[in-house]
């Protein structure tokens, strides 16, 4: 993470911290919720410096415009100027910085995350996000007496990157800390979201956790990846037509530049040395993954890079320590097996299904258990595998937000 970015994060968490001096005093018994929302639910803004070369001229034309622009999603603007769309593609990029070691955007492009700290970032014009993301869940939250600004926060993240910056992480964290007189918080997550607070919590001092995690409630999590993502990375093999909308090149990840490509990949942890993918020469598992993705067109550079930063990640995964509840949702068809029988990796693959919540498979879920059980210093943990609930239901369907509104008002009573 830049410097930059660091200090623009910063300058949101004072401005947060402003703003809640004039807010109204939270509910008194109830802990602050954070809320961490799932992949490609944070927003963020752009600003472009001379230093970005468009790819066409029309993509440059935003310097000497305003400065910041909503690049992470303006849906409007691109119903209304369609030809935007490879302007915005390019500027959502990432490039592997190599004197760094680190992954950065395109130069030239400056992101910042929108509305740290407030649920507002996970609200966006587009309509499909509205499920996708925590709106319904911050509703259900205000109904029991939640309060954005005051006990109910969020903390958006550019989600192109992996957990690999705590200290950014850390400082946000602590200025949620503050404004609530050090009153231990719980962290509420969604799918990607879990992941992401997981490695947070992981890479923070353990004190620190015990004093100021009250409790993590994981919504869907996705620890140990997914085989959908194997089809995800083998479909933009050879020179795809590029997706025909934002939306769709930021699920079809980003075109293999976000650095979060390879942390997605199933995990030889959860997944082993079953087949994922299959064809008549030679199958694929989560353990000759290195393998799969030559055959799908990656550079031994970023087979490397898999090697060096995703895997020894999804490989250690562990539970972070704190009092956790994970509601998993089960019992609906989700990718599990995809055949390629003619090797053909451009072409559509025939799917086997197995369970679970139709993103996440029910091995993500079994496998944090899994972890957990064998660790002592683990003070609490409890599972529900919620029956006919799918990834978005668990934040969307009425019944089930009360269900998981229930869960936090428990964690909130919990003497643990
Ligand atoms: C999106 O673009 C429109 C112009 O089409 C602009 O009016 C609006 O403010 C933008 N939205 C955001 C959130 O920046
Ligand atoms: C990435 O996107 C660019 C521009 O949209 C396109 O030309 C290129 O073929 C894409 N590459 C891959 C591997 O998808
Ligand atoms: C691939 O895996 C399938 C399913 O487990 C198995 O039936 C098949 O024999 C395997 N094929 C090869 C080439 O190993
Ligand atoms: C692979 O599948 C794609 C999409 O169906 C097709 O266009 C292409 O010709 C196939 N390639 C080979 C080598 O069969
Ligand atoms: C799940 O949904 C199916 C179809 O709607 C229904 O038949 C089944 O009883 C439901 N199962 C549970 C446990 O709710």
């Amino acid at each position: 993470m830049e410097a930059r970015q660091q200090r623009i994060i910063a300058t949101l968490l004072l401005l947060t911290a402003t703003l809640f001096v004039t807010a109204a005093p939270a509910v008194a018994h109830l802990h602050p919720v954070i809320l961490l929302p799932g992949y490609s639910c944070s927003q963020f803004d752009a600003r472009l410096t001379d230093e970005y070369e468009p790819p066409t001229p029309a993509c440059g034309v935003r310097k000497q415009g305003p400065g910041w622009f909503r690049l992470w999603e303006n849906y409007t603007e691109l119903q209304e100027d369609p030809t935007l769309l490879p302007c915005y593609q390019d500027q959502l990029r990432l490039v592997y910085d190599h004197t760094a070691g680190d992954y950065r955007n395109v130069p030239g492009v400056e992101t910042r995350v929108v509305s740290f700290g407030t649920t507002r970032s996970f609200r966006f014009d587009d309509p499909v996000q509205k499920n996708v993301c925590m709106a319904r869940l911050v509703e259900a939250l205000e109904g029991v007496g939640y309060k954005e600004g005051s006990n109910l926060f969020g903390a958006p993240y550019d989600f192109r990157y992996a957990p690999a910056a705590p200290g950014v992480a850390a400082r946000a964290f602590a200025g949620f800390r503050e404004m609530n007189g050090n009153k231990p918080v719980i962290i509420v997550t969604h799918s990607f979201g879990g992941d992401y607070a997981m490695e947070f919590l992981n890479q923070s001092p353990l004190p620190w956790r015990r004093r100021y995690v009250k409790h993590f409630v994981m919504l869907c999590g996705s620890t140990g990846g997914s085989p959908v993502i194997m089809q995800a990375v083998a479909s933009t093999m050879g020179s795809p037509p590029p997706p025909t909308t934002l939306r769709g090149s930021v699920l079809s990840l980003g075109n293999r530049s976000f650095e979060i490509i390879p942390f997605f990949l199933p995990s030889p942890k959860v997944f082993g040395d079953t087949p994922l993918v299959i064809t008549r020469a030679k199958n694929y598992s989560a353990e000759n993954m290195p393998e799969f993705l030559a055959t799908v067109g990656f550079s031994d550079e970023e087979i490397a890079r898999y090697r060096t930063r995703a895997l020894p990640l999804t490989l250690n995964f562990r539970a972070p320590l704190v009092p956790m509840t994970c509601i998993s949702g089960i019992g609906v068809p989700t990718i599990y097996r995809l055949v390629y029988w003619d090797g053909n990796f451009t072409d559509k693959p025939q799917v086997v299904n197995g369970d679970g919540d139709g993103v996440i498979n029910v091995e993500n879920a079994m496998a944090l258990e899994r972890a957990v059980g064998g660790d002592p210093a683990q003070p609490y943990f409890k599972s529900v595998l919620m029956p006919n609930t799918t990834h978005n239901g668990m934040i969307s369907d009425d019944s089930t937000l009360r269900a998981v509104v229930n869960e936090i008002l428990k964690a909130n009573q919990a003497t643990f």
